[in-house]
């Protein structure tokens, strides 16, 4: 079983239209799908579970669209804390906070706090997140060490700079599903995603389920894993 599964949710308006229903509509079952998704990963003993769920360039998208999303996440958060918290769920959001409008950096901020304490899945909510600003972020932290004398800048090394990045003690992602059938990481987890196994699912995400996710750990499992070395039994 992977210990971390990082899963891109695409394809939710690529749903509504194919029904001929308003995008809002693939973002309402895409939700549905979030919860089957977290119920699944539990039952499944995966340890962490990361989903994108808004990224730093989604705000290109109509202001009506930004307006849906920002209301299903203050419905999420309002209405399945609870439950997520007595499933023994832990919370941790992951992106730029500064920006959201306050009442979401509010609920934000409760998630983390309420669920602080729990042992069972970690759910890793990747919201107004952007790789490369994570990453630019870090390099920012370290350039002000190095500018205050506590760092020398020959000491910045991979594990020093993935040391600032936002969720530093999350190991990195075993395997990153995106559904939709895009190819693409669209600036999700560039660091993280160095050595993850790459899982593209043809299906768009309200219709993800269980069934869905074991597929794709299965594809996953079928994969040999080299981080650059060479797998027992190849050599000769
Ligand atoms: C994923 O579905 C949800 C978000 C990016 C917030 P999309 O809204 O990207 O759906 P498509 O890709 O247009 O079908
Ligand atoms: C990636 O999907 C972001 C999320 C799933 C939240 P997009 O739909 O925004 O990505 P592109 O634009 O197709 O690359
Ligand atoms: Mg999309």
């Amino acid at each position: 079983m992977p210990r971390h599964v990082a899963i891109i949710m695409d394809g939710n308006g690529r749903w509504a239209a194919a029904r001929g229903l308003p995008r809002v509509e693939g973002h309402r079952r895409g939700v549905e799908a979030l919860r089957r998704t977290v119920r699944a990963a539990t039952e499944l003993g995966i340890s962490v579970l990361t989903i994108f769920s808004f990224s730093s360039e989604n705000w290109s998208r109509p202001p009506s669209e930004i307006g849906d999303l920002m209301a299903l996440l203050r419905r999420f958060i309002r209405k399945d804390l609870a439950e997520l918290h007595e499933s023994n769920v832990r919370v941790r959001i992951v992106g730029e906070r500064e920006g959201l409008e306050r009442d979401i950096c509010l609920l934000l901020q409760e998630a983390e706090d309420l669920t602080r304490g729990n042992t069972g899945l970690t759910l890793v909510v990747a919201f107004n997140y952007g790789a490369r600003q994570e990453i630019a972020r870090a390099a920012q932290l370290l350039a002000i060490e190095v500018a205050e004398g506590r760092l020398s800048a020959a000491d910045i090394s991979p594990e020093l700079l993935g040391s600032h990045l936002h969720a530093p003690d999350i190991p990195d992602p075993d395997v990153i599903i995106r559904t939709s059938g895009e190819q693409r990481l669209s600036n999700f987890l560039l660091w993280q995603a160095a050595y993850s196994e790459l899982v593209f699912v043809p299906i768009n995400w309200p219709d993800f389920d269980r069934a869905a996710l074991e597929g794709a750990i299965a594809e996953y499992r079928r994969r040999e894993r080299r981080f650059g070395g060479l797998v027992a039994n190849t050599g000769s």
